[in-house]
Formats: C-alpha cells, sequence, structure tokens
C-alpha cells in the first residue's frame, strides 16, 4: 500500500511538471509584461505591442494612424517664423568643426532675411540687443556694460577690435565663443541675424563691410585675449 502511494505520487509529480514546464508557446502566466519584453517603440508609427493584440482605442491616437507622436497643435507658433534656421548649426561639434565653420562664417556679409525688410530688421535687432547683450558689451558696443563697469564680470571685447562679420556674430550667437555663450535658447534664428545685422550697422560701419576685411581671418582669433587652449584649436582647423 505505501510503496503504491509512492509510485502514484511520483506519476503525477512527473505528469504535472511535464505539462507545466516545456511549453514554449504558453509561457506561464508573466506579472509586469513590460518588464520581461520591453517594447521599444517609434512614437511617430504605430506601436507593435509584443504581449497584447489590444488596439490603442484613444481617439487622438486612431486618427493619427496609431503613432502616439503627435504633431504640434492648432495655432503654435514656428520658433522659425523667418524659416531661416540653420539645423546643421545646432547639430553637435567637434573643437575642428567649430573653428571651421567660425572661420566659414566669417565670409558670410549678409544675412538670409530679405533685404527689404533690413531697415525694420535692425530696429528690432537694436531692441533685443539692448535687452540681450548690452549688460556686458554696452549700448556702444565698446564692452562697458554696467556688469562690467561694476568690476562683476570683464573679458568682454570691445567690437572695434574684433574682426567680426554679420556672419560670424550669427555664429557666436548660435554656437557660442569662448566665455560667450550661446544665444540659441533666447533668439529665435531669424532674431540673431537681426542683432547681428544691428551690431555690424551700428558699431562695425556697415552690415556689409568690404569682404577684403575678411581676408585676415586667422588673425582675429589670436589678438584676442584667447586662452592657450583656444590659440591651439584656431591653428589646427582643418574644415571637415
Ligand atoms: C555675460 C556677458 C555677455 C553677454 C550678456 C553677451 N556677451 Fe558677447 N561676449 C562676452 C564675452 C566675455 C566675449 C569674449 C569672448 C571671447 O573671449 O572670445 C564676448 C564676445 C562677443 C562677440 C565677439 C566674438 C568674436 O567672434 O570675436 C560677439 C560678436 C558678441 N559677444 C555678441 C554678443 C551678442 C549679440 C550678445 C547678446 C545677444 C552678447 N554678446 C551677450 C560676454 C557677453
Amino acid at each position: 500500500m505505501k510503496e503504491n502511494i509512492i509510485k502514484i505520487t511520483a506519476i503525477i509529480g512527473f505528469v504535472a511538471f511535464s505539462l507545466s514546464s516545456c511549453s514554449k508557446e504558453n509561457p506561464p502566466l508573466v506579472y509586469f509584461p513590460d518588464m520581461y519584453f520591453p517594447v521599444a517603440y517609434d512614437p511617430l508609427m504605430k506601436a507593435d505591442i509584443a504581449y497584447s493584440d489590444h488596439e490603442n482605442e484613444i481617439p487622438a491616437f486612431v486618427k493619427n494612424n496609431g503613432a502616439t507622436g503627435l504633431g504640434p497643435v492648432n495655432g503654435t507658433v514656428s520658433h522659425d517664423v523667418d524659416g531661416v534656421a540653420d539645423v546643421a548649426m545646432n547639430a553637435a561639434m567637434t573643437p575642428d568643426q567649430y573653428n571651421g565653420g567660425y572661420d566659414e562664417s566669417k565670409l558670410i556679409v549678409a544675412s538670409p532675411l530679405n533685404p527689404a525688410n533690413q531697415k525694420k530688421d535692425i530696429e528690432r535687432g537694436k531692441g533685443l540687443y539692448e535687452k540681450t547683450c548690452s549688460a556686458c558689451h554696452g549700448t556702444a558696443g565698446d564692452g562697458q556694460g554696467p556688469i562690467v563697469v561694476s568690476g562683476a564680470y570683464s573679458g568682454v571685447p570691445n567690437y572695434a577690435d574684433r574682426q567680426i562679420t554679420v556672419g560670424s556674430v550669427h555664429y557666436v550667437l548660435t554656437n557660442g565663443r569662448n566665455s560667450m555663450g550661446s544665444y540659441a535658447g533666447q533668439l529665435t534664428p531669424g532674431d540673431r541675424w537681426r542683432v547681428a545685422l544691428y551690431i555690424m550697422s551700428a558699431f562695425k560701419g556697415g552690415v556689409n563691410p568690404a569682404p577684403a576685411a575678411t581676408t585676415a581671418m586667422p588673425m582675429a582669433a589670436t589678438t584676442v585675449d584667447a586662452k592657450p587652449a583656444d590659440a591651439a584649436n584656431v591653428t589646427t582647423s582643418p574644415k571637415k
């Protein structure tokens, strides 16, 4: 009797074990399936959820062909209303690429904005300059803004001492330069050109200086109180 009980238990145990353990098609219950089958999906495409046939029923997503990345809402104002954004400018750059781009930007003596609006653009640039830049650069562009005069901050150049063009001012505003930070987050692409136009017209004798002024390009970076690291980068700037 006792032997039979052991045999029967062993048989039942074996059957239960073989039924439960070897079925790949029907894995045992999984709690939190997202943790076992993480779903990497493209928000601009219909999500393909590995463990569920359930369709997304949220109307906004259904209307969007199942994609969860929605477009801007109606009435959204474009950051680049002027349509002059240079996407490549916002990409991550190596120091060589940065310096190559800076050198190239010095050759740009005209903004991509419509020249017919230049007077208005410069006026707007003046307002933005006085709000955004003059604290350091001074309303006269001489680097004697109130922060500098107070002694709290130094190293702000007089624009007269810098070899700059409308393109290079725009480049510095977009990407920053040494202790001068980028203003890409504060000024729209078009407004960066407007401020650059204002600086050239107010402090550099005109928005389109003779291109001859740009031939002494490599000099510019070394005449400033450039940090040693910067000077080293400037001397080795193959364009990529
Ligand atoms: C916090 C102070 C500060 C503010 C605000 C500031 N700058 Fe500067 N700027 C500097 C300093 C410091 C430098 C010198 C950087 C260097 O060593 O080359 C500089 C340099 C520059 C240069 C010369 C770059 C070159 O190619 O030699 C330009 C052009 C310029 N700034 C434009 C602007 C404009 C336009 C604004 C406003 C949108 C502005 N800055 C706001 C501190 C400031």
